[in-house]
């Protein structure tokens, strides 16, 4: 992996010399125009002739430039600060001595009441004693803020606020500190200086220059992780029930960082080092950017810090599934999470002129469509625009939709945007088909007209109708909520896949959890759907995403933080991981819906989180904030990027053989190097790759055996040794596993486990084999 990433740097490195150096005036506007930095320091190399940091940090930037604006200065979870600079300023910045590294802005962007009970931890089912020390639990959730009159923020029943907290109720437009925190809801804050400093003034009339949330996703996501017990919840009737999160006794603290244009790095920054400082024990980020190397993004960064103060970050992996490599926040010191489906569903039932009956789902709630069937076309036959079939704003010609339904293909603009744009140009309903990139999956909406989801097979049957018939004409009809759907769970294929593009040594996503059609709070100020045409206001949302699952893994997390207070964020990760099931009850391995076929560990990583499984795990891989810097090491980090993500003066031992595989991860994966042989040209591959972990022992005294399961003819396995005897609690055995290839399966990877159990608890770990 090393060369070809070289000779990628050097070919961005010749494309930026060309942008940046070539001749013409774009070249020059380049040079001034300013932009946000953050700006890594090592604080220990102050010189003396300064007193406190932020003199220094103001003296550096003077230094470099007589009209550069300081936006924020960091000093928990990084040591700098965030200032509008040239890239000439910031070249001239980063030569500087005590500048570890100068990391222009990135944009970061969202990944957009049966859980509990599909989870196992419901009242009724009485195994998971919440214990009373989740009270003292707090879950900071990086978000777009709060709307914090929803009842899942009520307090009745709780105690003052943890002692330990340190954190603030911050006042602004619309949001008073005094009426908007309480016992629950625990402290709100707000960022914005990098967003307006790249964006302008926040348009107040839109949204809400304080902590309140005008989008919804914010009060969804912190409602899900520890929202409390709300009775007779329902979406406009749909999934009604009683709504809580995952942990409803433990405390919320929101950080609003994400506003109508994004979520800028400066003001993650900003929101982690007050997070950290302020008392959080677990941080739930629903957002994610590009890959990028850990230096140069600041979740990554954020996260280094609040792992070594012992706070859990579970971060959602993105929503650019089912294409390969698709992931976002892969750093080892994050709990990176997937999403699957749950067991209830929203089901919608077409019937077309010829008698064929086709389901769908939607979350439609209007007046239903008349009994009688109506005109239907496909979207792509009423429009002259060449991508009419996708309901683009404007592109449907009204004369040929009115009053019929219309088949809009799924793709490009908002599901509940091709809705709207059918409405607006008269039609009566819509189904909205899947394409190849969606498969089977279903996502329900709350959609303005009458309107349902099918996949991508029910689409083409139906296109194959609409093209075959003289005078198509088709029904919907609306089904309400249906629950015990099986198979469940199953891999959402908008759920972003593996391999690691930044560590493929590093087996990503870690697990999966409910992320499809989830019910949770939503915002007073934006209807269901989040369009500006639709004026419904609705205490409680459905939504699905990457997005909704990262939240319920922070809530879970919480309970296991409040059961077992001195469990590392590495011991937390493994025991929700060890414990995660990859197959269903009768032994057949969890699906993915864009395929149809079983889900990998590049899928689904350890597989769906199993809360109660994960309250006693028996063994946990322990991690340390050393161990990480040695995997910083075995990366090739040089000692300035490695106190740019650590902000520690680390300098790897040049002696000492630095490899990631000593990293002690709960799961494994190996990348084999193909070396060709012979004239035939056959890969052969003679790799033996060994890994050496640790387990500590967190369950009873007990004898573990391991048992592997991998394909013969690709590779061998051994463990040696293959069963540990633990005497006591907190204990700690190492084995060693050995993989070696013996041969390349004809695609380019293969899957596996290692399952250590002593036939009480099991600890499991996928391995994922590559051939390169
Ligand atoms: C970093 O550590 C090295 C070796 O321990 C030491 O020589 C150097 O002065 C340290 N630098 C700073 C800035 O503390
Ligand atoms: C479709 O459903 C209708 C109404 O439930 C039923 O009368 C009809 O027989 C069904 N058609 C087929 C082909 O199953
Ligand atoms: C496309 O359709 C619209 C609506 O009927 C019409 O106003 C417009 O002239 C058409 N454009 C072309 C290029 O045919
Ligand atoms: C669209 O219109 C063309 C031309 O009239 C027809 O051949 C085709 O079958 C139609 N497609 C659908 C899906 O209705």
């Amino acid at each position: 992996m090393e060369v070809p990433r070289r000779k990628w740097l050097v070919l961005l490195m010749l494309l930026l010399l060309i942008c940046c150096y070539g001749p013409g005036g774009a070249s020059a506007a380049g040079k001034t125009s300013k932009k946000t930095y953050i700006v890594h320091v090592s604080k220990s190399q102050m010189p003396a002739e300064f007193v406190e940091h932020s003199h220094w940090y103001d003296a550096s930037l003077q230094a470099v430039s007589d009209s550069a604006e300081m936006l924020y200065t960091y000093d928990t979870v990084t040591h700098g600060f965030s200032a509008r600079l040239t890239p000439a300023e910031a070249e001239a910045l980063a030569a500087r001595a005590g500048v570890l590294a100068v990391v222009p802005e990135t944009r970061y962007h969202l990944h957009t009441t049966r859980t509990p009970e599909f989870l196992g931890i419901s009242h009724e089912s009485g195994l998971f004693p919440e214990s009373e020390s989740v009270t003292d639990v707090v879950v900071g959730v990086l978000d777009t803020g709060v709307w914090p009159e929803r009842k899942s923020y009520d307090d009745t029943g709780f105690g003052p606020v943890p002692a330990t907290w340190k954190g603030a109720c911050e006042e602004g437009k619309d949001f008073k500190a005094a009426t908007a925190c309480n016992r629950k809801l625990i402290g709100a804050r707000f960022f914005c200086k990098g967003y307006e400093a790249s964006m302008g003034p926040v348009d107040e009339s839109r949204e809400s220059r304080s902590p309140r949330d005008g989008d919804g996703h914010g009060t969804h996501t912190s409602s899900t992780a520890a929202g409390n017990f709300v009775q007779d919840a329902s979406l406009l009737g749909y999934a009604s029930g009683t709504a809580r999160g995952m942990a409803t006794r433990a405390r919320i603290a929101v950080y609003k960082v994400c506003w109508t244009g994004g979520c800028f790095s400066s003001d993650i920054l900003a929101a982690l080092d007050k997070a950290v400082d302020d008392g959080v024990n677990v941080l739930s980020l629903s957002l994610g950017g590009g890959q990028s190397d850990y230096f140069r993004d600041g979740v990554a960064i954020g996260a280094f810090a609040a792992m070594e103060k012992g706070i859990l970050v579970s971060c959602s992996a993105g929503n650019a599934g089912p294409g390969t490599a698709s992931l976002s926040n892969v750093a080892p010191w994050i709990t990176t999470v997937g999403a699957g489906t749950i067991d209830r569903d929203f089901p919608a039932y077409i019937t077309l002129g010829n008698g064929m009956n086709y389901t769908g789902v939607s979350l439609y709630s209007g007046k239903p469509l008349p009994d009688e069937k109506l005109h239907f076309v496909y979207a792509g036959n009423v429009t002259n625009s060449t991508n009419g079939n996708l309901c683009m704003s404007g592109t449907l010609i009204p004369e040929k939709v009115a009053g019929k339904i219309v088949l809009c293909d799924r793709g490009i603009n908002a599901r509940v945007q091709k809705g709207a744009v059918v409405k607006e140009a008269g039609g009566a309903g819509m189904i909205l088909s899947n394409t190849a990139a969606n498969g089977e999956e279903l996502v329900a909406d709350a959609h303005l007209l009458p309107a349902t989801a099918v996949g991508e097979k029910t689409g083409n049957a139906i296109k194959s109708y609409l093209s075959s018939e003289q005078n198509p004409v088709a029904s919907i009809i609306f089904g309400g909520t249906k629950v015990g759907v099986e198979p469940s769970p199953v891999l959402a294929a908008f759920s972003s896949r593996g391999p690691n593009a930044i560590t493929p040594a590093i087996l990503k996503p870690d697990l999966i959890a409910p992320g499809v059609n989830i019910l949770a709070g939503w915002t007073g100020a934006a209807g269901p759907t989040g369009l500006a045409v639709d004026t419904r206001r609705t205490e409680f949302n459905i939504i699905s995403g990457t997005s909704m699952s990262c939240p319920h893994v922070s809530g879970l997390a919480a309970l296991l933080k409040g059961s077992h207070p001195d469990w590392s964020p590495a011991a937390i990760k493994s025991a929700l991981m060890t414990t995660a099931y990859s197959s269903y009850k009768g032994g057949k391995p969890l699906l993915d819906v864009s395929t149809g076929m079983a889900a990998t560990p590049f899928d689904v990583g350890s597989g769906h989180v199993d809360p109660v499984q994960a309250l006693d795990p028996g063994l946990v891989y322990d991690i340390t904030p050393d161990d990480y810097i040695g995997f910083l090491c075995a990366i090739g980090y040089t000692p300035l990027q490695i106190g740019a993500v650590s902000k520690r003066n680390a300098s790897c031992d040049s002696g000492k053989k630095y490899s990631v595989s000593d990293l002690n991860y709960p799961s494994f994966s190996v990348p084999f190097e193909t070396a060709t042989t012979g004239a035939g040209g056959a890969g052969s591959t003679t790799t033996i790759v060994k890994h050496v972990r640790t387990l500590t022992n967190v369950g009873t005294p007990g004898s573990y055996r391991a048992t592997v399961t991998a394909a013969a003819e690709y590779v061998k396995v051994t463990v040696e040794p293959a069963e540990l005897s633990f005497k006591q609690v907190g204990e700690t055995l190492s084995y060693t596993v050995s993989f070696t290839a013996v041969s390349q399966p004809s695609g380019t990877s293969s899957f596996g486990s290692l399952v250590w159990s002593d036939g009480k608890h099991v600890v499991a770990s996928p391995i994922a084999f590559t051939w390169t």
